[in-house]
């Protein structure tokens, strides 16, 4: 069997690397438009950084794992294609902001049918809003209308940072699609490593709908714990604490309740603005404004963030060096996209700050492009935590790297101009520890800021 993965991205990669390391009998081959993207998968740094995938990779490349430019061959020699490409929000027209952006989908589907010769099992993969599975379709069809394409949705719900265990042991994997035999055939792929009862075969829509809702409840726990988190500044509760005391019910579990600086990465924001653009097609207006809230106290989360640190440094940090921790969107990752470090630099930039960033993963040019500015005076990216605290008047902490809990905070303090702060945006340090040192410290949901 032949598969072959349209989209050399973070879905694409990873996955198609666990299929190939656990069916050897097949061929996998992912094919991307960007020819960049692909030396960097032949080669020894891969463009994505996850942990355990360079492994993967090293095995199996060249035995039946493949990374190609050429795609039109690859469409054409084989049985399933996954469509792995982005899906990004539109930015105009009608549903701008909101709604997804297909035109790579679609495109793809018109590559299929033009290229292909014999019947294919067409398998979305990238996020999509509900009935998209009938565009392709419609597309396919018409495009060829000898050939039998049976399209199956099957969601990933992979996290980045934590892509290989997720893809060895998910939680479920989810098929969805109107022939039985085409869904036997993806299941079967899957089944040859997980647990059968874990493999849910579901009608296409409802595959569909669930990669949407499962990110926008998990993203609904984040603002809802970040909701309470401004309470619990204005009351001198300790949202830790009510996280694990509300976590231990067991209808309500332990997990994504960590308050912070606002989600970032590339699905929450984009599949709830997606979710509240479908509801707003089918004139479902209350359930639209439900969703968006919860985009709406991200972004409130971030702002007073920002807010919090100018007001605390007696309200103006203009030419202050403010030393940036981490500027991924999470940890374990290089990816930025809709981090919140994006947001509280520029906030913090836009109030004259000098800000010294550093982030153990993510690439100078990219902190660059992602603030929109060179460096200079203002922006300094560095190569240590340490350079870039010291002397600074403030340390920010926006991503939760494990290396930022072992820093030496008394040496670091002793650069310091005093008062000297510091911002946990991560609840990462023991403020009580921080504050012993000498730091006016300050962190989400922790009760009221230090006296200034
Ligand atoms: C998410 C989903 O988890 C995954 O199932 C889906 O396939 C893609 O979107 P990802 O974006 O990689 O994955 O990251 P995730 O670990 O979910 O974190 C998203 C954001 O929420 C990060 O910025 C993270 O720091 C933040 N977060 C997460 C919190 O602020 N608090 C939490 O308790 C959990
Ligand atoms: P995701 O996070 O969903 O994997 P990425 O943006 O990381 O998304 O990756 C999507 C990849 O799909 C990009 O590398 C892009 O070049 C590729 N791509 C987009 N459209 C096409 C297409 N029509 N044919 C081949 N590759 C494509």
């Amino acid at each position: 069997m032949n598969i072959c993965c349209i989209g050399a991205g973070y879905v694409g990669g990873p996955t198609m690397a666990m299929i190939a390391n656990k069916c050897p009998d097949i061929a996998v081959t992912v094919v991307d438009l960007n020819e960049e993207r692909i030396r960097a998968w032949n080669s020894d740094v891969l463009p994505i950084h996850e942990p355990g995938l360079n492994e993967i990779v090293a095995q199996r490349r060249g035995e039946n794992l493949f990374f190609d430019t050429e795609i039109d061959a690859n469409i054409r020699k084989s049985d399933i294609l996954f469509i792995c490409v982005g899906t990004p929000t539109k930015t105009f027209g009608l549903g701008a902001g909101r709604a997804a952006d297909l035109r790579y989908i679609e495109s793809c589907a018109r590559r299929i049918a033009s290229v292909a010769e014999g019947n294919k099992i067409v398998v979305e993969k990238s996020t999509i809003p509900v009935r998209t599975a009938n565009s392709i379709q419609r597309i396919l069809k018409a495009g060829n209308p000898d050939l039998k394409f049976d399209v199956l949705s099957n969601p990933e719900f992979l996290a980045e940072g934590t892509a290989i265990p997720d893809l060895l042991e998910p939680d479920r994997v989810l098929i969805g699609g109107e022939s039985e035999e085409a869904v036997e055939t993806l299941a079967s792929i899957y089944a040859r490593w997980v647990p059968r009862d874990r493999v849910l075969t579901t009608n296409l829509w409802s595959s569909e709908l669930s990669k949407l809702t499962a990110n926008a409840f998990l993203a609904q726990r984040i603002s809802s714990i970040n909701a309470i988190s401004a309470l619990c500044e204005a009351t001198n509760a300790e949202v830790d604490e009510v996280a694990h005391a509300i976590g231990m019910d067991s209808r309500i579990g332990p997990k994504f309740l960590k308050a912070s600086v606002g989600f970032g990465g590339s699905c929450f924001q984009k599949d709830i603005l997606n979710l509240v653009y479908l509801c707003e097609h089918y004139g479902l207006n209350e359930a639209a404004e439900y969703w968006e809230q919860v985009v709406k106290i991200n972004n409130y989360q971030k702002r007073r963030f920002s807010s919090r640190i100018v007001e605390t440094m007696f309200n103006t940090v203009a030419k202050k060096k403010i030393a940036i921790w981490g500027f991924a969107f999470k940890k374990d990752t290089d990816d930025t996209r809709e981090s919140a470090a994006i947001t509280v630099c520029q906030d913090l930039l836009g109030e004259q700050a000098h800000l010294s960033i550093y982030d153990p993963q993510v690439s100078k040019g990219r902190i660059l492009e992602d603030l929109g500015v060179e460096e200079s005076e203002e922006v300094e990216i560095c190569q240590s935590a340490e350079e870039a605290a010291s002397g600074a008047h403030a340390i920010v902490i926006l991503t939760e790297w494990d290396e930022f809990k072992e820093q030496d905070f008394e040496k670091l303090h002793a650069t310091m101009p005093k008062p000297a702060f510091l911002f946990d945006g991560r609840n990462l340090v023991n403020l009580t520890e921080m504050r012993a040192i000498g730091f006016e410290a300050w962190g989400v949901g922790q009760g009221s800021p230090p006296a200034v």
